[in-house]
């Protein structure tokens, strides 16, 4: 096991942001670490990487308890943080020697390290200009190149695209599926259901300082769907429609609205056949199934959406 946490408790002063969490990571998976906000995901990560203390439970990381972990353990992980943490005034460049410094990597070997860094990271044309002429999303990439530069078996990426440019959020999605295929163990926090359902192979969702459900994309959106819809959209308003539609096996709800019927079925139902044979005596226009999502599966969980706030949505 690459990290655990177990029955961790972490209160500031009378609220408690950690409520007896656990967690699993295996060696070469891309766990998601999902929640609305202040759902306790950043307090996770400092107690996991020993920058906070729990105030009960125990975290361990290659096998060590966390708390007073030797350097050696911390340097075999790397952390992105949610804040950005560079110095605005050195060059990219110069920033990725300090990082590559503080672990120990010193001449040709840095300077080879820092080149790919930059490299995989698309900064190599800015290396020389310092992040406070950077774009948001330059800025998130340097902090990312800064937390690899020691090549951490466990890179832990704290809302790394939030606020950039699609470009630069498709390279850091491209670059955390470059680090799982080499094999390096990654935990990714985010609300951007898509960004989870792309990068991740299980997800962890908390709400309330607590792991509330555990899986991978599918098993989640199976386990919390309960019901699929069909929207059929027919030439001219046909009212018969409707009356048979709801006589299919599985249908619990028929709304006709005008030239289209939206039909609501158990999960599992497999009814879209017969649906769309009681359709037939009909010119059929289009027809859509709408597939559970994570976001539905978050929904029905947890009765939030991810985030409230509509300005960050895309
Ligand atoms: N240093 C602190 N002092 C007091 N309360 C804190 C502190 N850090 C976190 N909290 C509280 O603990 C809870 C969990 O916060 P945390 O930052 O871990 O949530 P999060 O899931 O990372 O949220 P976000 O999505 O907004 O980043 C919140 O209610 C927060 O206000
Ligand atoms: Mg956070």
């Amino acid at each position: 096991m690459v990290a655990t946490m177990e029955n961790i408790v972490k209160r500031f002063k009378a609220h408690t942001a950690l409520d007896h969490m656990n967690l699993t990571i295996q060696p070469g998976e891309t766990l998601g670490l999902l929640g609305p906000n202040g759902a306790g995901k950043t307090t996770a990560i400092r107690v996991l990487t020993g920058l906070t203390n729990a105030d009960a439970g125990e975290t361990r990381l290659f096998g060590s308890e966390m708390r007073g972990a030797a350097l050696a353990i911390k340097r075999r992980i790397g952390v992105v943080p949610q804040d950005l943490a560079l110095y605005e005034t050195l060059s990219a460049r110069d920033n990725l020697n300090y990082f590559g410094r503080l672990y120990g990597i010193r001449g040709a070997e840095l300077k080879r390290r820092v080149d790919e860094v930059l490299e995989v990271l698309g900064l190599t044309e800015v290396a020389k200009k310092a992040p406070k002429k950077f774009s948001g999303g330059m800025k998130r990439r340097l902090n990312i190149g800064c937390a690899i530069i020691h090549k951490p078996e466990l890179l832990i990426l704290d809302e790394p695209t939030v606020g950039i440019d699609p470009q630069s959020r498709n390279h850091i999605l491209d670059f955390v599926e470059g680090m799982t295929k080499q094999g390096t163990t990654v935990l990714y926090t985010s609300h951007y259901m898509e960004e989870v359902e792309r990068v991740c192979s299980r997800v962890l969702i908390m709400d309330a300082g607590r792991v509330i459900a555990n899986g991978t994309v599918e098993e989640l959106t199976k386990a919390a769907i309960f019901e699929e819809t069909v929207t059929l959209e027919v030439r001219e308003a046909a009212p018969g429609l409707s009356e048979s539609v709801k006589k299919v096996q599985g249908v619990q709800r028929c709304e006709p609205d005008g030239r289209t019927l939206t039909v609501t079925s158990a999960a599992g139902s497999q009814n879209l056949a017969r649906i769309l044979e009681c359709a037939t005596p009909y010119i059929i226009l289009s027809v859509a199934a709408k597939r559970p999502t994570l976001e539905d599966a978050f929904l029905a969980l947890t009765g939030k959406k991810l985030r409230d706030t509509g300005g960050e949505g895309q």
